[in-house]
């Protein structure tokens, strides 16, 4: 089975900097031959840039760095929809979340022409749910659900971002490990009726229920699944690295048993890695726990990681 992978250097979404350093750093912590030890056909494309952008403004005067936005989702949607195309389970790593605007599009173009629906498991600490419109900080790294859903609406939002090619429908997104909502962003996921999953109800329940009966929703639709992992869905304690740390978030064994969980389902076929800051890492440790979550996710098993000696 073949992996493409491509980085994402983009930070300007971000509300600090330093997620620039996220695929080096993702590299560094044999990612690539992680994977391919796995026996991963997997193929490292380098990391996408984009042109130096002279500022575009926009009417919320919080909002900053619309251009690179701009720029990185118009770079990144054919480079994602070449790569779902092209291989069985493409990784793109970044990068701030706000990468996945271009991402998570790419590769709804390539499951539509597949005729097949695109469903999302976005884990995070945040639903990253405002349109240009409602957010507050202007960070853009909280915008990405609401544009690939096709909730930008006013003649400014439209021409803010890339026309949007294909759309993920609201009802096809599953969000888990949600601590961290803001009132706009709150009102939309319940007009929108989206399946939200959040720390108390992981609490209630343990992730594998809710996960387990999103993925048969996705099997029933003869659906392709794309993960979006932000390093904020796990608790900082194990995950320093990351701007955004929001208390109580997934532990060591809940991320590693919904990565498990998905490898078991064979319907993944794509993953973004994002928000990884490695200025913020403490001896590669947020790193090296990525990697190992996506080990896992690319068949690696428990009982590979672990030394047993019996009598
Ligand atoms: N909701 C907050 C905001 O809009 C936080 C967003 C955090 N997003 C992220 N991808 N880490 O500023
Ligand atoms: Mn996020
Ligand atoms: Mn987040
Ligand atoms: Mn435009």
């Amino acid at each position: 089975r073949s992996c493409l992978i491509h980085g994402a250097p983009i930070e300007t979404g971000a509300s600090q900097r330093g997620c620039l350093m996220g695929p080096a750093s993702l590299r560094t912590a044999r990612l690539i031959e992680t994977l391919a030890s796995l026996g991963w056909a997997v193929e490292d494309r380098g990391d996408v840039q984009i042109a130096p952008q002279a500022p575009m403004a926009f009417g919320n005067p919080a909002v900053h760095n619309l251009a690179e936005t701009h720029a990185w989702i118009a770079a990144l949607e054919p480079v994602a929809y070449a790569a779902a195309r092209d291989s069985d389970l493409p990784i793109f790593i970044g990068g701030d979340h706000s990468m996945s605007a271009g991402t998570v599009p790419g590769v709804a173009r390539r499951a539509a022409e597949e005729g097949r629906p695109l469903f999302v498991l976005w884990l995070d600490a945040h639903p990253d749910l405002h349109t240009l419109e409602s957010t507050e900080s202007g960070n853009l790294h909280g915008t990405p659900v609401a544009y690939f859903t096709g909730q930008f609406s006013s003649e400014a939002e439209l021409a803010a971002y890339p026309p949007l090619k294909t759309a993920v429908a609201p009802e096809n997104m599953c969000f888990m490990g949600i601590r961290s909502v803001d009132a706009a962003e709150r009102a939309r996921i319940s007009d929108l009726g989206m399946e939200v999953h959040d720390m108390r109800a992981i609490d209630e329940t343990g992730v594998l229920v809710p996960l387990r009966a999103f993925l048969e929703r996705v099997r029933a639709a003869n659906g392709r699944l794309h993960v979006s992992f932000d390093v904020d869905f796990l608790e900082p304690g194990i995950a320093p690295a990351v701007g955004t740390t929001v208390p109580g978030g997934a532990t060591f064994r809940e991320a590693h048993l919904i990565m498990e969980t998905l490898c078991d389902s064979g319907l993944v076929g794509s993953l973004d890695l994002v928000e990884l800051n490695p200025f913020l890492d403490e001896r590669g440790r947020t790193a090296k726990l990525l990697c190992d979550l996506t080990a896992s996710l690319f068949g690696r098993r428990v009982l590979d990681r672990m030394t047993r000696s019996f009598g």
